[in-house]
Protein backbone atom coordinates (compact mmCIF):
# COMPACT_ATOMS: atom_id res chain seq x y z
CA UNK A 1 0.00 0.00 0.00
CA UNK A 2 1.27 3.42 -0.64
CA UNK A 3 -0.34 6.42 0.30
CA UNK A 4 1.11 9.74 0.31
CA UNK A 5 0.65 12.77 3.90
CA UNK A 6 1.73 15.96 3.20
CA UNK A 7 3.51 18.58 5.24
CA UNK A 8 3.93 21.49 3.13
CA UNK A 9 6.98 21.41 1.52
CA UNK A 10 7.17 17.72 2.07
CA UNK A 11 4.99 14.83 0.57
CA UNK A 12 5.72 11.52 2.75
CA UNK A 13 5.02 7.84 1.10
CA UNK A 14 5.28 5.18 3.38
CA UNK A 15 5.31 1.42 2.02
CA UNK A 16 3.57 0.54 5.19
CA UNK A 17 -0.02 0.95 6.91
CA UNK A 18 -0.17 4.44 8.46
CA UNK A 19 -3.17 5.68 9.30
CA UNK A 20 -3.87 9.33 9.83
CA UNK A 21 -6.86 9.70 12.16
CA UNK A 22 -7.93 13.13 10.71
CA UNK A 23 -11.39 13.32 12.63
CA UNK A 24 -12.59 16.69 13.51
CA UNK A 25 -12.64 16.33 16.91
CA UNK A 26 -9.19 14.88 17.57
CA UNK A 27 -7.78 17.61 15.55
CA UNK A 28 -9.20 20.12 17.57
CA UNK A 29 -8.27 18.27 20.70
CA UNK A 30 -5.02 18.45 19.05
CA UNK A 31 -4.80 22.20 18.88
CA UNK A 32 -5.51 22.46 22.73
CA UNK A 33 -2.87 19.19 23.42
CA UNK A 34 -0.19 21.45 21.32
CA UNK A 35 -0.99 24.55 23.14
CA UNK A 36 2.15 25.46 26.00
CA UNK A 37 -0.70 26.97 28.83
CA UNK A 38 -2.66 23.68 28.50
CA UNK A 39 -2.25 22.78 32.03
CA UNK A 40 -1.45 18.62 33.08
CA UNK A 41 -5.20 18.51 34.34
CA UNK A 42 -7.13 19.71 30.83
CA UNK A 43 -3.92 17.91 28.87
CA UNK A 44 -5.32 14.47 30.81
CA UNK A 45 -8.74 14.74 29.47
CA UNK A 46 -7.80 15.96 25.84
CA UNK A 47 -5.83 13.11 25.58
CA UNK A 48 -8.51 10.55 26.28
CA UNK A 49 -10.39 12.42 24.04
CA UNK A 50 -8.20 12.21 21.19
CA UNK A 51 -7.14 8.36 22.81
CA UNK A 52 -11.18 7.68 22.22
CA UNK A 53 -11.32 8.49 18.72
CA UNK A 54 -7.87 7.21 17.52
CA UNK A 55 -8.51 3.72 18.70
CA UNK A 56 -12.17 3.98 17.14
CA UNK A 57 -10.12 4.07 13.89
CA UNK A 58 -8.07 1.18 15.05
CA UNK A 59 -10.47 -1.40 15.83
CA UNK A 60 -12.13 -1.07 12.67
CA UNK A 61 -11.74 -4.24 11.44
CA UNK A 62 -11.59 -6.55 14.57
CA UNK A 63 -13.29 -9.85 13.88
CA UNK A 64 -16.83 -10.25 15.19
CA UNK A 65 -19.31 -13.00 15.85
CA UNK A 66 -23.22 -12.88 14.77
CA UNK A 67 -25.55 -12.80 17.89
CA UNK A 68 -29.30 -12.73 18.84
CA UNK A 69 -30.90 -9.87 20.98
CA UNK A 70 -34.70 -9.74 22.26
CA UNK A 71 -35.34 -6.23 21.98
CA UNK A 72 -38.77 -5.12 24.11
CA UNK A 73 -39.92 -5.49 20.47
CA UNK A 74 -39.13 -8.94 19.06
CA UNK A 75 -36.44 -10.72 18.43
CA UNK A 76 -33.23 -9.50 16.41
CA UNK A 77 -29.87 -10.06 15.00
CA UNK A 78 -26.41 -8.07 15.67
CA UNK A 79 -22.70 -8.67 16.22
CA UNK A 80 -20.71 -8.49 18.81
CA UNK A 81 -16.80 -8.25 19.28
CA UNK A 82 -15.22 -11.86 18.99
CA UNK A 83 -11.57 -10.49 19.36
CA UNK A 84 -9.56 -10.74 22.46
CA UNK A 85 -7.74 -7.76 22.53
CA UNK A 86 -4.47 -6.90 24.46
CA UNK A 87 -4.00 -3.14 25.23
CA UNK A 88 0.12 -2.71 25.82
CA UNK A 89 1.10 0.84 26.87
CA UNK A 90 4.62 1.92 26.88
CA UNK A 91 5.49 3.97 30.20
CA UNK A 92 4.49 6.36 30.99
CA UNK A 93 3.18 8.32 28.32
CA UNK A 94 1.27 5.29 26.97
CA UNK A 95 -0.70 5.16 30.03
CA UNK A 96 -2.82 8.20 29.39
CA UNK A 97 -4.27 5.62 26.70
CA UNK A 98 -5.33 2.55 28.39
CA UNK A 99 -8.94 4.00 30.06
CA UNK A 100 -10.07 5.34 26.30
CA UNK A 101 -9.05 1.80 24.78
CA UNK A 102 -11.44 0.06 27.87
CA UNK A 103 -14.13 2.81 27.16
CA UNK A 104 -14.32 0.53 24.33
CA UNK A 105 -13.06 -2.83 25.29
CA UNK A 106 -13.79 -3.21 28.87
CA UNK A 107 -12.62 -7.07 28.48
CA UNK A 108 -9.22 -5.55 26.77
CA UNK A 109 -6.12 -7.33 28.74
CA UNK A 110 -3.65 -4.84 29.63
CA UNK A 111 0.01 -4.88 29.96
CA UNK A 112 2.98 -2.81 30.02
CA UNK A 113 6.16 -2.12 28.97
CA UNK A 114 8.38 0.42 30.69
CA UNK A 115 11.06 2.39 28.18
CA UNK A 116 12.71 5.50 28.47
CA UNK A 117 14.51 7.43 26.37
CA UNK A 118 17.85 9.05 27.13
CA UNK A 119 17.97 12.56 26.91
CA UNK A 120 21.70 13.03 25.33
CA UNK A 121 21.11 9.76 22.81
CA UNK A 122 17.88 9.44 22.37
CA UNK A 123 17.83 5.30 22.61
CA UNK A 124 15.26 4.23 24.84
CA UNK A 125 16.01 1.43 28.17
CA UNK A 126 14.16 -1.21 29.00
CA UNK A 127 13.20 -0.96 32.62
CA UNK A 128 10.15 -3.31 32.66
CA UNK A 129 7.80 -5.68 30.95
CA UNK A 130 4.41 -7.30 31.79
CA UNK A 131 3.08 -9.04 29.52
CA UNK A 132 -0.41 -11.18 30.09
CA UNK A 133 -0.03 -14.51 28.46
CA UNK A 134 -1.18 -15.63 24.84
CA UNK A 135 -0.37 -12.72 22.33
CA UNK A 136 -0.22 -15.29 19.81
CA UNK A 137 -4.30 -15.26 19.31
CA UNK A 138 -4.76 -11.32 20.30
CA UNK A 139 -4.74 -7.95 18.84
CA UNK A 140 -2.70 -6.04 20.42
CA UNK A 141 -3.14 -2.26 20.68
CA UNK A 142 0.02 -0.43 21.51
CA UNK A 143 -0.50 2.43 23.13
CA UNK A 144 2.11 5.15 22.97
CA UNK A 145 1.02 8.86 22.56
CA UNK A 146 4.81 10.06 20.67
CA UNK A 147 6.46 8.09 17.41
CA UNK A 148 9.58 10.37 17.24
CA UNK A 149 12.37 8.73 16.32
CA UNK A 150 10.90 5.36 16.54
CA UNK A 151 13.27 3.66 18.72
CA UNK A 152 10.81 3.37 21.55
CA UNK A 153 8.28 1.61 19.28
CA UNK A 154 11.11 -0.49 17.78
CA UNK A 155 11.95 -2.02 20.97
CA UNK A 156 8.30 -2.47 22.24
CA UNK A 157 7.30 -4.20 19.12
CA UNK A 158 10.27 -6.52 19.36
CA UNK A 159 9.35 -7.33 22.81
CA UNK A 160 6.00 -8.23 21.53
CA UNK A 161 7.05 -10.38 19.00
CA UNK A 162 9.57 -12.03 21.33
CA UNK A 163 6.16 -12.72 23.80
CA UNK A 164 4.22 -14.22 20.63
CA UNK A 165 2.10 -11.36 19.16
CA UNK A 166 1.26 -11.58 15.57
CA UNK A 167 -1.60 -8.51 14.91
CA UNK A 168 -0.01 -5.26 16.37
CA UNK A 169 -1.23 -2.22 15.82
CA UNK A 170 0.55 1.25 17.20
CA UNK A 171 -1.63 3.76 18.60
CA UNK A 172 -0.55 7.30 18.51
CA UNK A 173 -1.35 11.26 19.13
CA UNK A 174 1.81 13.06 17.04
CA UNK A 175 4.18 10.66 15.16
CA UNK A 176 6.87 11.89 13.10
CA UNK A 177 8.38 10.76 9.73
CA UNK A 178 11.46 9.46 10.53
CA UNK A 179 9.87 7.37 13.20
CA UNK A 180 7.53 5.79 10.67
CA UNK A 181 10.12 5.52 8.53
CA UNK A 182 11.91 3.34 11.51
CA UNK A 183 9.26 1.22 11.57
CA UNK A 184 8.62 0.73 7.87
CA UNK A 185 12.71 -0.91 8.02
CA UNK A 186 12.18 -2.60 11.01
CA UNK A 187 8.55 -4.02 11.46
CA UNK A 188 6.59 -3.04 8.12
CA UNK A 189 3.94 -5.43 9.59
CA UNK A 190 2.22 -3.30 11.86
CA UNK A 191 -0.07 -0.70 11.43
CA UNK A 192 0.25 3.09 12.86
CA UNK A 193 -2.63 4.88 13.67
CA UNK A 194 -1.96 8.53 14.36
CA UNK A 195 -3.74 11.83 14.88
CA UNK A 196 -0.86 13.76 13.47
CA UNK A 197 2.12 13.45 10.78
CA UNK A 198 4.13 16.19 12.21
CA UNK A 199 6.89 17.86 10.30
CA UNK A 200 10.29 16.43 11.71
CA UNK A 201 12.31 15.82 14.51
CA UNK A 202 14.69 18.55 15.89
CA UNK A 203 18.07 18.27 16.78
CA UNK A 204 17.15 16.84 20.43
CA UNK A 205 14.90 14.50 19.07
CA UNK A 206 12.16 16.31 19.59
CA UNK A 207 8.95 16.01 17.53
CA UNK A 208 8.41 19.49 15.74
CA UNK A 209 5.60 21.44 15.82
CA UNK A 210 4.97 18.65 18.61
CA UNK A 211 3.73 18.98 21.96
CA UNK A 212 7.22 18.83 23.93
CA UNK A 213 7.67 15.83 26.25
CA UNK A 214 4.05 14.51 26.71
CA UNK A 215 5.27 12.35 30.09
CA UNK A 216 6.28 15.87 31.57
CA UNK A 217 2.67 17.56 30.50
CA UNK A 218 0.17 14.93 31.43
CA UNK A 219 2.22 14.55 35.27
CA UNK A 220 3.63 17.91 35.80
CA UNK A 221 6.71 16.81 35.64
CA UNK A 222 9.83 18.18 33.80
C1 LIG B 1 8.48 9.32 25.10
C2 LIG B 1 7.24 8.79 24.40
C3 LIG B 1 7.76 7.58 23.68
C4 LIG B 1 9.15 8.02 23.28
C5 LIG B 1 9.14 8.39 21.83
O1 LIG B 1 8.72 8.61 26.24
O2 LIG B 1 6.19 8.51 25.25
O3 LIG B 1 7.79 6.41 24.46
O4 LIG B 1 9.48 9.15 24.10
O5 LIG B 1 10.42 8.70 21.40
P1 LIG B 1 11.19 7.81 20.33
O6 LIG B 1 10.25 7.52 19.23
O7 LIG B 1 12.34 8.70 19.92
O8 LIG B 1 11.69 6.58 21.01
P2 LIG B 1 9.95 8.91 27.24
O9 LIG B 1 11.10 7.99 26.95
O10 LIG B 1 10.25 10.37 27.28
O11 LIG B 1 9.38 8.41 28.64
P3 LIG B 1 8.16 8.97 29.54
O12 LIG B 1 6.90 8.60 28.83
O13 LIG B 1 8.36 8.23 30.83
O14 LIG B 1 8.33 10.46 29.69
N1 LIG C 1 8.86 12.11 23.40
C1 LIG C 1 8.00 13.11 23.67
O1 LIG C 1 7.27 13.04 24.68
N2 LIG C 1 7.96 14.16 22.84
C2 LIG C 1 8.74 14.26 21.76
O2 LIG C 1 8.65 15.26 21.02
C3 LIG C 1 9.64 13.21 21.49
C4 LIG C 1 9.66 12.14 22.32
Amino acid sequence: MTRFYRWEPQVYSFRMPFHLVDHPIAQDALVALRDTSTRASHFRRLAHRVGLIVATEATRDLATRATTVQTPLEQTTGQTVAADVVIVAVLRAGLSLIDPVLDLLPGARIGHIGLKRDEQTAKPARYSVHLPEGLADSTVLLVDPMLATGGSAVMAIDVLKEAGAQDIRLLCIVAAPEGVQALERAHPDVAVFSSALDRELNGRKFIVPGLGDFGDRLYGTA
